[in-house]
């Protein structure tokens, strides 16, 4: 019987490619299913073209929608899906609304699930990935994790310790494999960008989705762009709201849309500070050693605070101020966390087969 891994937006791709890979070289092909939660060009096919995952066997074409209802239109297409096909087991990735999805389904039609990035908590209940992360967790048979504390919140939400791996960090396999292609010339030419320049990027709920909350981020970034051009691929969630907040008219900022992984991880490579609210980019970060401040009070991804370059600041002006300032006159000293090593990949891809 033949693994469905399930995917749908932006995050996954880098995260199922090094996986899907590795079960390639070892004989085993995955069937490959988009959900279509992320569905434009620029959000989707470029990562399929640049980080050569295979096409899509099924793209279920779910799109956007409130939680609801687009939680529901995915599990409707794939318990469709997985009568059909009849899956051995379902791998799922991350925390986004496709992962909660397939685990709910596949968990009722008595499928085995796997979960890449298992154990994450930012304990918080008012982000929707956590609640995705709980649920996923509570119902997957094996867990892949990324970092050492995630066995920790995986044990003491009641999860056997038997079915957790410590494997590494998938996304981090990507970063390896392509970070020598990184062209970061090029992204300073394209962008007309000098030498010394910040990147940002926006798109959670508590940043984007409230007029007073991104006011506060947009004069964080005013301020900023006062002491180095800042340079900002947008999401097209929230970008209304930001522009009525005064984005677009920000002295040194450039906003721009969103960018493929290449030409995006290229600019991270010669940034001298990065302001984020995603979860990816603070380990992307701390392993590029690029000084990184995290727009949010908590991250799930806590160790690329303790070992890495990364510091929280919200979304609180004089915070965002304060702490660039200093980041970017001593920036921080970070370490790769262990096993973010390029080979998360292969792991998984051996206790897939082992376990099937
Ligand atoms: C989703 C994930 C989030 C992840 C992010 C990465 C959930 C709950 N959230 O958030 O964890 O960090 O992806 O990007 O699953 N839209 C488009 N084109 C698209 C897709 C979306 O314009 O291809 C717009 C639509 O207005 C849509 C909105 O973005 O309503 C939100 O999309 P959605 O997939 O619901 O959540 P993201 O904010 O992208």
């Amino acid at each position: 019987m033949v693994d469905i891994h399930v995917i749908g937006a932006r995050p996954n791709f880098m995260k199922a490619a090094p996986v899907v890979s590795a079960l390639t070289e070892i004989g085993v092909k995955p069937m490959l299913v988009h959900t279509g939660q992320h569905y434009d060009a620029a959000l989707s096919e470029v990562f399929f073209e640049q980080l050569g995952l295979p096409e899509p066997d099924r793209n279920l074409g779910v799109g956007s929608g409130s939680h609801a209802k687009q939680t529901a239109a995915l599990m409707v297409a794939l318990e469709d899906l997985f009568g059909e096909v009849s899956p051995g087991r379902v791998v799922v990735y991350g925390d986004i609304n496709s992962t909660l999805a397939a685990s709910v389904v596949a968990s009722k039609m008595h499928v085995q699930i796997a979960h890449v990035e298992a154990g994450l908590r930012s304990f918080d209940r008012a982000m929707p990935e956590e609640i995705n992360r709980v649920v996923t967790d509570a119902l997957s048979d094996l867990h892949f994790t990324t970092s050492p504390e995630a066995e920790e919140h995986l044990v003491a939400e009641g999860v056997s310790a038997d079915g957790i791996h410590f494997v590494g960090n998938p996304m981090i396999d990507t970063l390896v494999r392509f970070r020598d292609t990184f062209d970061i010339g090029a992204a300073r030419r394209h962008f007309d960008l000098p030498d010394r320049y910040s990147v940002a990027t926006l798109h959670r709920p508590s940043n984007v989705d409230d007029p007073t909350s991104a006011g506060r981020v947009v004069d964080g970034l005013r301020r900023v762009a006062k002491e180095l051009p800042i340079v900002l691929p947008l999401h097209p969630r929230g970008r209304e709201l930001l522009n009525g907040q005064g984005l677009n008219d920000v002295d040194g900022l450039l906003v721009t849309d969103p960018i493929g992984y290449l030409e995006f991880m290229a600019l991270v490579a010669g940034a001298s500070l990065v302001l984020t609210d995603s979860g990816g980019i603070q380990e992307e970060t701390t392993v590029l050693g690029i000084p990184c401040l995290t727009l949010r009070d908590n991250t799930e991804r806590p160790i690329t605070v303790t070992m890495g370059t990364n510091r929280l600041v919200g979304n609180d002006a004089d915070m965002i101020e304060s702490a660039a300032v200093e980041f970017l006159s001593s920036p921080p000293l970070g370490r790769v966390p262990p096993l973010w090593d390029g080979r998360a990949g292969e792991r998984i891809a051996r206790i897939l087969a082992e376990a099937g």
